[in-house]
């Protein structure tokens, strides 16, 4: 087994083979050696650590092989909704029972290839994140709740367009949600990154995000992340359903004149990138647009504004002034004017964590330029 152990040619994949067959062996013996030394040994309290330090050892070799992304791969036809539900258990033992996790599993996804390892893996490492980040959180009172969600998604051409590594065509969305720190810009733009981890020295191998990547890209799917330091985190995943016959044409060119409009917007968004690419998309779609910050900014735009407004599309989670604060003096104040919510976090969850009021109108980010306008006619035109 271990004949290769001086020559250089060896893959990472055949070196952590090898490392764990070590680590089998010293973990293996470890125990039996505790088994023969009474519990008030000192030496006894040292095994224990040995054997403590060889298991973490083996957890960081099991991602680091799947890492490697050659791990054995077997791609079947999977019903993601089934792989959650047999998963359920174990994960609700895994948050521990402070936690409250819920799921809400679209009916009617289509089935995709998937390795129902990987989506374990995927999960898994999802939910002891989302798990740290509620425990991270201090304050007994405060919301302790993780969300699971599937629904069909179809990624269209303009998303693509904005989001090179995405493909056109129908996905399950998996959406893993919680009520924990979040983080911040600095922090997110770094989550994917082998042995990123903000977690002290043991606790994290900072490879539990780059394995979920690797996955993902592996299945040539996508994943997003949504989080405000102190709102929580959203997790979503677009996995290509593939082999669809008679995929529904999109039917980009006749409805594309059809979600034109003049009217004017108001665009509440902190966030400079997501602000610039929905204002332009809406004057390409023929409105005019206000653009504002948060809350405080758009009523300073609406008080100055010599026309009027038909529309506000605005961001839950903004600095001085939220979403729905501003829906609520908007309300008193121009009481004709509609409101869209837009948010990165899914809409079952604001819902059900109170953020915004059943039956509102949102629209969850990702939105491409046509699901933006599509959303803003709709309403428009109630
Ligand atoms: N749900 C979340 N909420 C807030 N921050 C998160 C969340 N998920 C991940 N992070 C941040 O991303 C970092 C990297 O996550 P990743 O899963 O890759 O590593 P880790 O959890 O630190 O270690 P491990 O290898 O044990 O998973 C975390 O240390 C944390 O800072
Ligand atoms: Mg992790």
């Amino acid at each position: 087994m271990h004949k290769n152990w001086n020559r250089s040619a060896c893959s990472p994949v055949e070196y952590l083979t090898i490392f764990n067959n070590l680590l089998t062996v010293i973990n293996g013996l470890a125990e039996v050696a505790m088994r023969r030394v009474p519990a008030s040994d000192r030496v006894h309290e040292y095994l224990t650590s040995i054997l403590k330090a060889g298991s973490q050892a083996r957890d960081l070799t099991r991602q680091l092989l799947a890492f490697s992304r050659k791990q054995v791969f077997q791609p079947r036809s999977v019903d993601i909704n089934v792989v959650i539900r047999d998963l359920e258990k174990m994960l609700r033992r895994l948050i521990g029972e402070d936690i409250k996790m819920e799921t809400v599993l679209h009916p009617g996804i289509a089935t995709v290839r998937a390795d129902p390892g990987q989506i374990e893996q995927i999960l898994v490492n999802l939910i002891v994140n989302a798990r740290d980040a509620i425990q991270e959180k201090s304050g007994a009172a405060a919301e302790k709740r993780i969300t699971i969600e599937t629904k069909p998604w179809r990624l269209d051409s303009s998303y693509v367009a904005d989001h090179s590594e995405s493909r056109v065509g129908p996905h399950v969305m998996i959406a893993i949600s919680d009520s924990g720190v979040g983080m911040t810009e600095a922090v997110r733009s770094k989550i994917f990154e082998p042995f990123f981890t903000t977690k002290e020295l043991g606790r994290g191998t900072g490879l539990g995000l780059a394995t979920v990547y690797g996955i993902i890209k592996q299945n040539g799917g996508t994943i997003q992340v949504y989080s405000e330091p102190g709102r929580g985190a959203s997790f979503k995943i677009f996995w290509p359903v593939t082999g669809e016959t008679a995929s529904p044409p999109e039917g980009e060119a006749d409805s594309e004149a059809s979600l034109r409009g003049n009217e004017t917007i108001l665009l509440v968004e902190d966030h400079d990138g997501v602000r610039g690419f929905a204002g332009n998309a809406l004057r390409e779609y023929g409105y005019s647009v206000l653009e504002a910050r948060d809350g405080i900014e758009a009523l300073e735009r609406l008080d100055e504004s010599n026309t009027s407004v038909a529309l506000a599309v605005t961001d839950l989670i903004m600095p001085r002034m939220n979403g729905n604060e501003l829906a609520d003096r908007m309300a008193s104040l121009y009481p004709e004017i509609r409101v869209l919510f837009a948010s990165g976090y899914t809409d079952s969850y604001v819902i059900e964590s109170g953020a915004v009021k059943e039956g509102v109108n949102f629209l969850q980010k990702p939105y491409s330029r046509q699901e933006l306008a599509k959303s803003v006619r709709q309403l428009l035109d109630q």
